[in-house]
């Protein structure tokens, strides 16, 4: 019980925050309080806005629908510097079930591995074998497990349902059969 109004008050505290945040796009760098606005740098640099108001819109985080734009070619990033660096794909998805009321998580590695190497998640974070490891909302909040990239570098935590994105008992909970992994292939 104390857990989970614990969890709801952390909820409302990031719905707060985002709802601050939603009112600005993106700040020019001599106002960002990252650069010095002093330095030559400024003016010379290309402005945020310049950059990202070219790439598919989202509605929270920095504003950009990252994974739709490299989906649409929109961006291009070099998938290795040095040229023996392996590039490892997987298509597999992993259904996560202890949701609660909530729908159920679906884990999609062929997202993930479009940005990451396997090393940036296995074993460190999660072992490599479906509901192997324990993850729950309070360690996502606390920035552990996905809550170390999601409210960080990607896609914030208010965004609950691109998570929970699977109903259940619908078609795509269904197509996993009895088991937790399914072949996504190029979703
Ligand atoms: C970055 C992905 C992600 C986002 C965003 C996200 N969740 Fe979760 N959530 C999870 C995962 C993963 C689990 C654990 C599932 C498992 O272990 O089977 C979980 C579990 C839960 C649970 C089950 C109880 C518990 O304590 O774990 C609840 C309730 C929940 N989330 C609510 C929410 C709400 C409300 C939001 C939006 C404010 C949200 N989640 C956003 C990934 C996410
Ligand atoms: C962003 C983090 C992340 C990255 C990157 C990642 N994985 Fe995973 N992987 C997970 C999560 C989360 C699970 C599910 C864990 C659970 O259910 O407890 C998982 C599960 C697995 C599983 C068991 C389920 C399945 O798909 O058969 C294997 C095997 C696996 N990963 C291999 C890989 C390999 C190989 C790579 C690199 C090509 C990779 N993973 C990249 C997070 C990641
Ligand atoms: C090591 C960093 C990292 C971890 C850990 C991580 N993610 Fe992500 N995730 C990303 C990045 C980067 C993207 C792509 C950028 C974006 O969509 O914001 C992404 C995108 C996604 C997407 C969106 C796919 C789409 O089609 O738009 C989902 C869903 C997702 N993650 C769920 C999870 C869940 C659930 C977990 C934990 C089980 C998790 N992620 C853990 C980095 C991570």
């Amino acid at each position: 019980m104390t857990r989970m109004r614990w969890l709801f008050a952390a909820v409302l505290a990031l719905l707060c925050l985002a709802a601050v945040g939603a009112g600005q796009r993106w700040l020019k760098i001599a106002s960002d309080n990252l650069h010095d606005p002093k330095s030559p740098a400024v003016g010379v640099l290309q402005e945020p806005a310049e950059a990202l108001s070219l790439l598919a819109p989202d509605t929270a985080g920095n504003q950009v629908r990252w994974m739709r734009a490299l989906d649409e070619g929109q961006i291009q990033p070099r998938t290795n510097i040095m040229p023996e660096t392996k590039v490892n794909l997987r298509t597999t998805d992993v259904l996560l079930k202890n949701t609660g009321e909530m729908h159920l998580v679906r884990f999609p590695h062929r997202q993930h591995t479009a940005w990451l190497d396997c090393s940036n998640c296995h074993d460190q974070l999660f072992q490599q074998k479906a509901g192997a490891t324990t993850i729950n909302m309070m360690m996502i909040l606390a920035g552990e497990k996905c809550g170390l990239c999601h409210g960080a570098v990607a896609f914030p935590l208010t965004e609950c349902g691109r998570c929970h994105s699977v109903e259940r008992n619908s078609p795509e909970h269904l197509a996993f059969g009895k088991g937790l992994v399914r072949d996504g292939g190029g979703r």
